[in-house]
Parts: C-alpha cells; structure tokens; sequence
C-alpha cells in the first residue's frame, strides 16, 4: 500500500504520517500545494497512491472573515481539485473538516450526528463544508473525517502553536487570561485522531465520520484542565465571547457524536481530559530531549 500525505508539515500530518501502514509519502506544501491543482494531479499521477490523506488547509478562522478567497482556495476549490484527481487516479481520499460546519442553530445542545444537516456561521465552517461536499460527491472511496480543537506536540503552523502552549506561555509570562465559556465542543490530540484515522482507513467502510476524543467542556474548562494537570498557577477569568470579540463567530455547541465511528465497531477515542494529561506528559519528554 502506498499513501500520500499532503500537508505533513502541520500537527495532524506530522503525528499521522508515522502511524500509517505501508510506504508513506509525507507531502509538505512545499512538495503539493492544493492551490496548484495541475502540478499537484502530476505528482500525484506520478506517484500512483492506493490513499492520498489530506491534512492541509487554510484554517485562520478570524482571518477567513476578511480573506474568504483565500479560504476557499485551499478548502474548498482545492479540495475539489484533489478529489477528482483522487477519483480519477482510482484511490481513496481522507479528507478532514471541522465541527464548525455547525453553529447556525445557536440553540442547539446536543451532540451533532453525521447525519444532522450542517449550518455554518463563519467563512472559514462554510469553506470546509463545501470542500467536505466536493470530496462525498466527487470521489467515492472517500473518508470525511470532522473533527474539533486540534492540539498536538508539534503545534499547528498557520495558527503558530496551539491552544495549550499559548495558554502555558502566557500564564508563564505572569499574564492575566480572559477565556470564552459560552462555546462548548471537545478538544482533541492529534496522536489520538491520528490513531483512529489509522484504524479506521482498513476497514473500507467509506463515508463520513465524526472523530474527536470524547465528552465536552468550554475552553475556559479547558483552559482550568491545562493548568490544574500542568500545575501550573494562572490568573483565568471567565468572559462571554461578545466581550472576546473574535472576527468569526464560533458555534455556542459543536460536540459530534462518533456514531459512525462506532457503527464500525471501533472503539471510542478517550476523554479529552485523559488525552490532555498524555500531551502534557508527551510534551514534557519532549522538552527534556
Ligand atoms: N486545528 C484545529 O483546531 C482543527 C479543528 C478542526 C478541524 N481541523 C482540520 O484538521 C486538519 C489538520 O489541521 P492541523 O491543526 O494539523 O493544521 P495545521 O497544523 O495548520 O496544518 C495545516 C497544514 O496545511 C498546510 N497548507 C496550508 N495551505 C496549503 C496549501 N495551499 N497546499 C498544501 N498545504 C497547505 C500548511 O502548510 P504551511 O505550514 O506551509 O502553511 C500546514 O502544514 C485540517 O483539515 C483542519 O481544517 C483542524
């Protein structure tokens, strides 16, 4: 089995790249820009991949607002473009999307299901959606796996770091913390997904999953993990995300069900604060390396 994967560079494609069977290709954008579809459909001709795993994107949800070509270029057109390579070429697609397909329903608080009908409130949510219906509608062998809150040691590229290094740096630094407690979704490590994606790619059950580890807490209860687990004493309040004033709104709920995930018989992801206290211990062997 050969497998391609494009966007290795970033947290997700670094922790997955090791965990696939086979002869893996790790693609950086460098090798395989998805805004370059002609050169990128030549490599990939070339390569002849059973799988190509697609972990790039354009994932600046704030700047999406302003820059919604820039957006769509990667997530959605691109991913178009990838997927008809990928149909034509006759190989399986693993795409990922986002919980922020969802969020027009500020009602909501249950678990989203893949079978719920999305609503996006930002540019950024409706760029991954329509690339997510591209690839579903376009390329049959495909897995479209929504997951949410990425963090993991090697630190998302676009973004400069993740969540729980810019919470640990700035409480390092002294510095009060004002974090949102009005959005509520699962924040997931990229070696748990990674694992999953991993066990779920030979099962051939192709579709659309939802992946993320499991339960739900707001980034401020997040952010109260990060620092009881890392031991570490922060100035934390809690603020509403009207007085954050993001750019993007986010979803107030965007916790997905991993039904399908289950339907194929495997086994839950772990609690998100159980996969927290591995970062923190993966981070912390790493740092003394
Ligand atoms: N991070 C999250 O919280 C989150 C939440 C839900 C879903 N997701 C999805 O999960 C997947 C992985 O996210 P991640 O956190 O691992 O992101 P990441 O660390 O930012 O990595 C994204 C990678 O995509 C590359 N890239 C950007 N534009 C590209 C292009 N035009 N062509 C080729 N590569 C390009 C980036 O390269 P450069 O470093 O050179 O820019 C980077 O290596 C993405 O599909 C993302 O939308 C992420």
């Amino acid at each position: 089995m050969k497998i391609v994967v494009l966007g290795s560079g970033g947290q997700l494609g670094r922790d997955l790249t090791p965990r696939l069977p086979g002869d893996v290709l790790p693609w950086t954008r460098a090798e395989a820009d998805l805004t370059r579809p002609r050169e990128l459909r030549a490599a990939l001709a070339a390569a002849r991949p059973d799988v190509v795993v697609n972990c790039a994107a354009y994932n600046l949800v704030d700047r999406a607002e302003s820059t919604p070509e820039d957006a769509f270029a990667v997530n959605a057109w691109g991913v178009r473009d990838l997927a008809a390579a990928c149909r034509d070429l006759d190989c399986t697609l693993v795409h990922f999307s986002t919980d922020y397909v969802f969020g027009r329903d500020a009602g909501r608080r249950t678990p989203w299901a893949e079978t719920d009908a999305p609503g996006p409130c930002s540019v950024y949510g409706l760029s991954e959606w329509v690339g997510e219906r591209l690839v579903r509608e376009s390329c049959p062998r495909h897995f479209v796996v929504r997951t949410c809150g990425l963090y993991g040691v090697w630190g998302s590229g676009g973004k400069g770091g993740n969540f729980v290094e810019t919470m640990l740096r700035l409480a390092g630094q002294g510095k009060p913390l004002r974090v949102v407690t009005d959005q509520t979704c699962t924040p997931t490590y990229t070696a748990d997904l990674a694992a999953a994606v991993a066990a779920l790619l030979p099962t051939g059950r192709y579709g659309l999953y939802h992946l993320t580890n499991a339960g739900a807490c707001t980034w401020h209860e997040f952010a109260a993990a990060i620092f009881e687990l890392a031991g570490v004493a922060a100035d934390l309040t809690p603020i509403s995300s009207a007085q954050y004033g993001a750019a993007a709104r986010r979803p107030a709920y965007s916790v997905l069900a991993n039904a399908a995930y289950a339907a194929a018989g495997l086994p839950p992801l772990r609690p998100w604060r159980e996969a927290l206290a591995a970062y923190l211990g993966e981070r912390n062997r790493r740092n003394r390396t």
